[in-house]
């Protein structure tokens, strides 16, 4: 089997953790690093949450790279009250040393992209890393396979402001120059299909069935986001964004969409609002493949499979 070799850039964040776990249990992905950034908390906090998914994994083999403290242009705004103090769920899961954090993560996306080939970047946060990487050198960094983005809300309403989705809208500079200078495919799983797979309390009975550590931190994680969504909109259920970015990388079946010439806002009352010219009035070529369907089934089918396929009998007649 040949293995799909993969970075993985995040701010874990409770549905990046859904998201690496599921990675994690995929043999065919390679994942050859992790890189971190100031995002749904400080930089240095999604460091040790990565460490910490992969001492719960078995994975400390994997290295983990802290990157940008805050965004290119703007003040860092975490995402506490949606992830929790600990920045995933206020599951305290065990930490890892702290020595095994490295230096640098625009260092490491850039000379693994220089020493290999067909790697791609599946980027779960705000798109400072690969901005930053971008600038210190393009041509390299253009030399990455593909990009699989979790960020933007197209047509569906934001979840920071009217129109801002907190990846686009926590560092919009940084999605634009992304954007403006990609060359190699982008893919932008947005709020459009993300807001459309929902972890529900069925799905927590089943993690608190199975007992394992993996299922019980993924109960206990999600509790707190549980608990954000009813606060905040009175709904029962979560979002599983990252994991659907994770998830369409491994099966590119699970959603459809379109490609456009995509901007993002940078300032004002729309700042981070993707404008993705379907329609083509500005005649000009597609940088971007934008997700606007998605089979959730067929998600919580794959995630289930993969994650706890052992349980396969007791869950199937649910999903
Ligand atoms: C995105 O913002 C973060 O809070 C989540 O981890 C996800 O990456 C959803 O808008
Ligand atoms: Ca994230």
């Amino acid at each position: 089997m040949i293995r799909k070799k993969v970075i993985i850039d995040c701010d874990p964040g409770i549905d990046d953790a859904f998201a690496l776990i599921l990675a994690l249990k995929c043999e065919e992905l390679d994942i050859l690093g992790i890189t971190t950034v100031g995002g749904n908390i400080q930089a240095i906090t999604s460091a040790k949450n990565a460490l910490k998914i992969l001492k719960l994994m078995g994975r400390l083999d994997i290295p983990v790279y802290m990157g940008a403290e805050g965004p290119l242009k703007r003040k860092l705004v975490t995402a506490k009250e949606v992830h929790g103090k600990d920045g995933l769920g206020n599951a305290f899961l065990e930490e890892a040393e702290e020595s095994l954090i490295l230096e640098n993560a625009t260092d490491f996306i850039l000379s693994t992209l220089r020493e290999q080939e067909d790697v791609s970047i599946v980027a779960l946060a705000p798109l400072t890393n690969l901005a930053i990487a971008m600038n210190k050198d393009m041509d390299t960094f253009n030399k990455v396979k593909e990009v699989v983005c979790m960020g933007g809300a197209f047509k569906v309403p934001g979840n920071c402001s009217p129109v801002g989705e907190f990846n686009f809208w926590a560092d919009p500079h940084a999605a634009q120059y992304v954007l403006e200078n990609i060359k190699s495919p982008f893919t932008m799983v947005g709020l459009d299909v993300t807001s459309k797979v929902k972890l529900t309390p069925i799905h927590r009975e089943l993690f608190r069935h199975f007992n394992t550590p993996i299922s019980k931190f993924l109960f206990d994680s999600s509790r707190f986001y549980f608990d954000f969504y009813w606060d905040k909109k009175r709904t029962i259920g979560c979002l599983l964004h990252d994991a659907l970015a994770m998830a369409y990388f491994i099966d590119n079946t699970l959603c459809q969409g379109f490609d456009s010439y995509v901007e993002v806002v940078t300032e004002g009352i729309a700042m981070g609002k993707p404008i993705a010219d379907e329609e083509n009035f500005y005649n000009k070529s597609s940088n971007c493949l934008v997700l606007n369907e998605v089979n959730a089934d067929k998600f919580f089918k794959l995630f289930f499979n993969k994650v706890f396929g052992e349980f396969r009998k007791d869950y199937e007649k649910f999903l």
